[in-house]
């Protein structure tokens, strides 16, 4: 919530004079943002700053609860009241209208069940190590929690595809990128883009293509990447946002797959959130531990450190391996490394 304490303020919380309701309320902040979206009521101010009864008449809702929904979305930063007025604050105009090319709308609501249907379970998951029902497999039969998903995927990708793209080394005479688990194809479509001689394949669950970009160097393939043949003769594999929800088992299975996939001295990358070194600050720790629990209870996933996955790499054969932060990229990181020139040759 964009909601910051004055000196005041922070001092009670800091004294603990004040009970910590924040997580409390975090979580009603939530269905009160979900509720002016699905109402209409983001959208309608950013055509224009109404009051409350406007709003109300104008689309259809009680007044009352309205004003009372409108001030509590002003308390929490994402409206702004004058004269009886309200008009979006600028965190509200950017994320939470439909309009806007950084919506988070459509994600809501993955957020929402993420929210009141997965985080629910994690007491039972932390009491005796339940696995969490299989996200993936769950998508598959619920395609409004599919598209919201996705969504979800493709708005955090659109943000920092282009700055990733710049920080993702593809040699001269590249000719075929592989995208696994690429999804909406945005990381895939922005190489694509900076390479006119490249052509990409992303392979995805059924689910994860429905969505994806179009372009006419882009195939989509709808497989599996745990079980399914990936092809051959790769210059460039990406692994983006996978590795988080994979057990080391599963890691370890795949990312042989994938060296074999790739041409003598082809390119891995794998872009995700790095444990030991993403975002510094007190507030970007917790919610990058909130970030390991949600993959935990959501997939019995973990965000791993560069070292583990370097660790993994170095053990699936990769070599040169290297640790990169695109600028203007703050939720991916990347560990990039090579297959070895000459493979080693088979053993007697
Ligand atoms: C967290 S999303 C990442 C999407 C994209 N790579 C990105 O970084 O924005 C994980 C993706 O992996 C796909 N996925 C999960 N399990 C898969 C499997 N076994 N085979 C193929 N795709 C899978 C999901 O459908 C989803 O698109």
């Amino acid at each position: 919530m964009p909601l910051f304490f004055n000196p005041l303020e922070a001092a009670a919380h800091r004294l603990s004079i004040v009970p910590p309701m924040f997580d409390y309320f975090g979580a009603l902040g939530l269905h009160a943002i979900i509720a002016a979206a699905r109402t209409g009521i983001f959208d309608a101010l950013s055509e224009r700053p109404r009051t409350g009864g406007e709003l109300a008449t104008d689309l259809g809702l009680d007044p009352r609860r309205t004003e009372a929904l409108l001030r509590a979305l002003t308390g929490l930063g994402y409206l702004r009241a004058r004269g009886g007025r309200y008009r979006l604050a600028r965190t509200a105009r950017l994320w939470l209208t439909t309009g806007s090319p950084t919506s988070l709308v459509a994600a809501l609501e993955f957020w929402e069940r993420t929210a009141c249907v997965i985080w629910p379970r994690l007491e039972e998951a932390i009491r005796d190590g339940s696995p969490p029902t299989p996200f993936y497999a769950l998508l598959e039969s619920d395609p409004a929690l599919a598209r919201s998903f996705h969504a979800w995927t493709a708005a955090l990708a659109g943000r920092q595809a282009a700055a990733t793209a710049r920080a993702v080394p593809v040699p001269r005479d590249a000719g075929h990128v592989l995208d696994v688990g690429g999804g909406h194809g945005l990381f895939s479509v922005e190489l694509l883009r900076r390479h006119p001689g490249l052509r990409a394949t992303v392979v995805d669950l059924p689910h994860g293509l429905e969505s994806a970009a179009d372009h006419p160097r882009l195939t989509l393939r709808p497989a599996s990447f745990l079980e399914d043949d990936l092809g051959h003769g790769y210059d460039v594999v990406l692994l983006f946002n996978i590795v988080h929800g994979l057990s080391d088992e599963e890691t370890a299975r795949l990312f042989p797959r994938l060296a074999a996939a790739l041409n003598p001295g082809g390119t891995i990358v794998v872009g995700d959130q790095f444990g030991d070194s993403l975002m510094p600050g007190r507030a970007s720790r917790a919610l990058l531990h909130l970030l390991d629990l949600n993959y935990l209870a959501a997939v019995g996933g973990r965000v791993r450190t560069f070292r583990e996955v370097a660790a993994l790499l170095r053990t699936a054969g990769f070599r040169r391996i290297r640790h990169r932060r695109p600028l203007g990229s703050p939720a991916t990181e990347l560990a990039v490394a090579r297959t070895p020139t000459h493979p080693p040759p088979p053993r007697t």
